[in-house]
This record gives structure tokens, C-alpha cells and sequence, in this order.
């Protein structure tokens, strides 16, 4: 791999994301204050647009959001039409899980999304009533590939975060859709990470952002890039 995997950080550990959300939770509470949106509201409003541009509602496709904290992205797909009882979020932190559902209940047509505990470098995530053997029609990351990248590195220097495209390509079914959302990785890394023989996946699109110019140099903020299972 040539692009190199961040510095571990505090973002990188369970105890991070379980303090994170257990004050969620009380803030849940007592304002009804539903969390942080990571990245902002554009990013689930531009993540949104490119799942109704690219999967109908009307087929009610099963969509799994890797790392799924407060649930907001899954909320928002069903705002959009798309059939909660289809829709998973899977997160490590069991608070995160708590929130979601609390959130969940609390949102009309959203009680029937279905949310797990689940540490995906470990861990095969639930499947929903019905799929059977089937893969995932989309898988949906905001952030949770970055917060993995950061977690401490095996006495060999291997960051968790390698085994984390052949993972998420096995769960796919053959012509699905994997869409990331990352601030720590560029579009070129991206591509070079997860369009790999292994994993069978290759370039479907990218969402735009605005770019930002510094120092003779232009970028995004973010980067959002879909891949499709071959
Ligand atoms: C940056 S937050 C993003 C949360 C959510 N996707 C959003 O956009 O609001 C990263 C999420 O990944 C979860 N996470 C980190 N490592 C994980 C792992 N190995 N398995 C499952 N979830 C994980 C954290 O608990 C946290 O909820």
C-alpha cells in the first residue's frame, strides 16, 4: 500500500466512541438533541442525492451503514422513500446502537430500520429478516474508514484499517454499491485502497464538493467515492 494510514489517535479507540456516544445519549435525554453530524449536513444531503440518483426506492434495496453512530444518514434514506425495514446501521460502540434506536423510536417510519452492535474487523455484520444468502445492495461509509485508520498499529506497523476492503467487498452482492465518505484519504487514495484484485471492486462515481485552493494547491474537503462490485 503507498499511501500512507494517519497517526493512530484517541479517534481510533472503542473508549473514545463509547464516551462520545454515552454523552450523546444523556444530551438525547435531556434536550432531544440527536448528536453531532459528522462532516455536516452536506455531506448527508449530497450522500442521499447519489443513492436516490443511483438505486430506486421502489426496489427496496437493502443498504447497511458501516459504523452507523447516531443514525442520521439511515434517517435521512428513509426521509428520501427508501423502506426502513431494508436499512441497517452496525456500529462497534454499544451506545451508539442505544442512541440510534432511541432516535429511531422517536422518528416516524424510522422504528423499523434495524440497528447492531457489530465490530466490523471482527465480525460478520446481522443480516435483515428475509435476505437470506444474498449480499448488500449499497454499503454506506461517513467516517467510520477514517476513525479506523487511526487505531494503533500491530508490532508489524499494519493499520486495522487493511482488512477493512476485502470486508466490506465480500459483503456486496455481485453489481452492488459501496459509497465512502472520507476527510482523511483523497479520491486517488481511495481508489488505490479499495480497487484492488482482492476485492473485485471497481470505480462506479465520485460526489463533488467544493475545492479549496492553499499554497499553489487545490482539494476537497471531503471525499465521497462510489465503487461497484464486478
Ligand atoms: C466518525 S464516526 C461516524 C458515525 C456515522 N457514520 C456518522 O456519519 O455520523 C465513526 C463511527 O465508526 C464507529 N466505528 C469505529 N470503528 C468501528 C468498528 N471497528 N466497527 C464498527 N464501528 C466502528 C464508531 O463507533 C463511530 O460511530
Amino acid at each position: 500500500m503507498s499511501s500512507e494510514d494517519p497517526q493512530p489517535s484517541k479517534l481510533g479507540t472503542k473508549e473514545h466512541w463509547d464516551s462520545v456516544y454515552e454523552r450523546e445519549i444523556a444530551n438525547f435525554e435531556e434536550t432531544g438533541d440527536e448528536g453531532e453530524i459528522w462532516f455536516g449536513e452536506d455531506s448527508v444531503e449530497k450522500m442521499t442525492d447519489w443513492v436516490i440518483e443511483n438505486i430506486s426506492p421502489t426496489n427496496s434495496p437493502t443498504i447497511l451503514e458501516i459504523g452507523s453512530g447516531n443514525g442520521t444518514l439511515l434517517f435521512s434514506l428513509v426521509e428520501a422513500g427508501y423502506e426502513a425495514s431494508r436499512l441497517a446501521g452496525a456500529d462497534y460502540s454499544p451506545d451508539a446502537v442505544k442512541l440510534s434506536r432511541m432516535i429511531a423510536a422517536s422518528r416516524e417510519g424510522c422504528e423499523a430500520i434495524s440497528f447492531s452492535t457489530c465490530d466490523f474487523l471482527a465480525e460478520v455484520p446481522n443480516k435483515l429478516e428475509g435476505q437470506g444468502e444474498d449480499g448488500w445492495d449499497l454499503l454506506l461509509d461517513k467516517g467510520t474508514y477514517d476513525a479506523i485508520a487511526l487505531g494503533e498499529k500491530d508490532e508489524s506497523g499494519k493499520s486495522p484499517v487493511e482488512g477493512y476492503p476485502v470486508r466490506a467487498a465480500s459483503l456486496l452482492k455481485k453489481g452492488g454499491y459501496f459509497l465512502i465518505t472520507s476527510c482523511n484519504f483523497t479520491e486517488a487514495e481511495l481508489k488505490e485502497r479499495f480497487i484492488t484484485p482482492e476485492t473485485g471492486l471497481i470505480y462506479h462515481s465520485r460526489i463533488a464538493y467544493p475545492t479549496f485552493s492553499f499554497g499553489g494547491k487545490s482539494g476537497n474537503v471531503y471525499s465521497s467515492v462510489a465503487f461497484t462490485k464486478s
